[in-house]
């Protein structure tokens, strides 16, 4: 497992939910690919096909997350699908704009790394303290 960009770190990202935090690891091996590719200057199609499968896995995995979510009682529901549309449009508006210039921007990288952290640690695991009450 790629982990050059961002390593994941069981004790901080963890939604104590197996499930998300696979499908977490796999949206974490995209970016370190996309990374690295990048940093060995990879062409633009073979950056493109990575940008394009980020994207549809970040889709695929925000509809699998909100599916799941949509089974507890988790009153924070509707802002979080607000946040998961916004983070669709910007990573697509970073995907368009690669498009056109062919370069990835720190930008971009840093967009990734702010998702990961702040929407992962700070949003996705209050679905996870839900999901452990119900269990418990
Ligand atoms: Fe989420
Ligand atoms: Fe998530």
């Amino acid at each position: 497992m790629a982990d050059s960009f961002f390593k994941w770190d069981q004790e901080r990202l963890t939604t104590h939910v197996e499930a998300m935090d696979n499908e977490h690891k796999k949206l974490i091996d995209i970016m370190n690919r996309l990374f690295e590719r990048n940093e060995a200057k990879a062409g633009k199609a073979e950056l493109q096909a990575i940008v394009r499968e980020l994207a549809s896995w970040t889709v695929t995995h925000f509809d699998h997350e909100e599916k799941f979510f949509d089974t507890l009682p988790y009153s924070q529901a509707a802002v979080h699908k607000k946040i998961h549309a916004d983070l669709i449009t910007r990573l697509k508006g970073h995907a368009a704009e690669f498009d056109k210039t062919g370069v990835l921007t720190p930008a971009f990288f840093q967009f990734l790394k702010t998702w990961l952290t702040a929407h992962i640690m700070g949003i996705d695991t209050k679905y996870g303290v839900i999901a452990a009450q119900k269990s418990a």
